[in-house]
């Protein structure tokens, strides 16, 4: 393995496309509650949208090699980008300002997990999301079924707030 990581401009965030379809596709094959909703999601509804919502976006790209073998993106987004016709993630009057920080997708392939990527990409995001010190909300959004996962991000110190669309998300935060 010849592991680099690289944080690449919203500009070429297309380089994600392939990683941001796998993980929808992942996340449906764990997923038991409402598991066809995973269908109308992909790069341009997921990604797209949530790059042009927020005020700043930070990708990182990892390769082995020439291989795009995994990717984090977390934003800092006004909290109103989180009640709309789809959801209301969580509830906008427990957030101290106007914006909150997320690490909103984050997908390392099969056979590169479970060997410390995944530990310095959540890492790097934390990093990156402490730089904005007048956001003092984060939030990590997991779909059901992903146990693996949630139970991560716990290690890491966040902590599961409350689930939505009778439990097709579990909403976590940093407090
Ligand atoms: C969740 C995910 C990003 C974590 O990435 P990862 O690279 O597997 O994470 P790490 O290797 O840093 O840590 C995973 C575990 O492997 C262990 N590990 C790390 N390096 C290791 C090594 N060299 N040997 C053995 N185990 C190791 C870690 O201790 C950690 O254990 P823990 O979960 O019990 O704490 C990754 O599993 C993934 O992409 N999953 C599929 C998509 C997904 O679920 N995305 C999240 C959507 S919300």
């Amino acid at each position: 393995m010849a592991i680099t990581y690289e944080v690449i401009p919203v500009e070429k965030a297309e380089e994600c496309r392939a990683l941001c379809n796998e993980l929808m596709v992942f996340q449906k094959s764990r997923a038991w509650i409402k598991a066809e909703l995973f269908d109308s999601m992909n790069f341009d509804t997921r990604m797209v949208p949530s790059i042009k919502n927020a005020v700043h976006n930070h990708i990182v790209l990892v390769k082995d090699n020439d291989e795009n073998i995994g990717y984090v993106y977390s934003s800092i987004s006004p909290k109103w980008a989180y009640s709309n016709d789809f959801a209301t993630f969580f509830d906008l009057s427990s957030v101290e300002g106007e914006h909150v920080g997320s690490l909103s997708q984050f997908y390392i392939k099969d056979g590169y997990r479970k060997h410390g990527i995944g530990s310095k990409l959540f890492q790097l995001s934390m990093n990156w999301l402490s730089e904005f010190d007048y956001v003092k909300d984060r939030f990590i959004f997991v779909s059901n079924g992903n146990d693996d996962a949630l139970e991560f991000y716990k290690r890491k110190g966040f902590a599961v707030s409350h689930q939505i669309l009778d439990g097709f998300i579990t909403v976590l935060r940093n407090k």
